[in-house]
């Protein structure tokens, strides 16, 4: 089975973000539980392990197609240098995967690769979730201060 090259190079575009994403959470939980914000730790680690199992999928269905696994590399993690810097970093990042996202849906529509199509869309529900929970977070740190809201991470 040899899958339309439009559709393996947005699959290997979102594969990038994954890979990016799971690393940079990564990052940021161990950062986290350095810094005694033990809740926050465990969320990341979720967020590193879900975009784990994403890049799983993906990477199945790119060989699946016949076509090879070449993400492109982002660059550096954007590790950020306290927790509202790690949210605004993370945030940036989902924003632009959703946006590939929504792109890459429609290459695979075009090109009549309806079960990538379907794969894409699930991950998009996932990432809309997690950036739903950015904008959560953010919002909780502006409206509760830096010291209430980081109190409430140490558990
Ligand atoms: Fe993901
Ligand atoms: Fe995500």
């Amino acid at each position: 089975m040899q899958g339309d090259p439009r559709v393996l190079a947005a699959l290997n575009e979102y594969l990038s973000y994954e890979l990016t994403g799971h690393r940079q959470y990564l990052v940021h939980a161990a950062m986290c539980r350095h810094w005694g914000f033990e809740r926050m730790a465990r969320i990341q680690d979720g967020y590193s392990a879900e975009e784990t199992q994403h890049a799983a999928r993906i990477i199945a269905r790119i060989l699946l197609l016949g076509g090879a696994v070449a993400p492109r590399e982002f660059g550096p993690i954007a590790g950020g240098e306290d927790l509202a810097q790690q949210l605004e970093r993370d945030h940036a990042l989902v924003a632009a995967a959703v946006a590939h996202l929504r792109s890459a849906i429609g290459d695979c529509e075009q090109c009549r690769d309806f079960a990538s199509r379907d794969l894409l869309a699930e991950m998009l529900d996932d990432e809309e979730r997690h950036l739903h929970w950015l904008d959560t977070e953010r919002a909780l740190l502006d409206k509760l201060g830096a010291e209430n809201y980081l109190q409430s991470q140490l558990g």
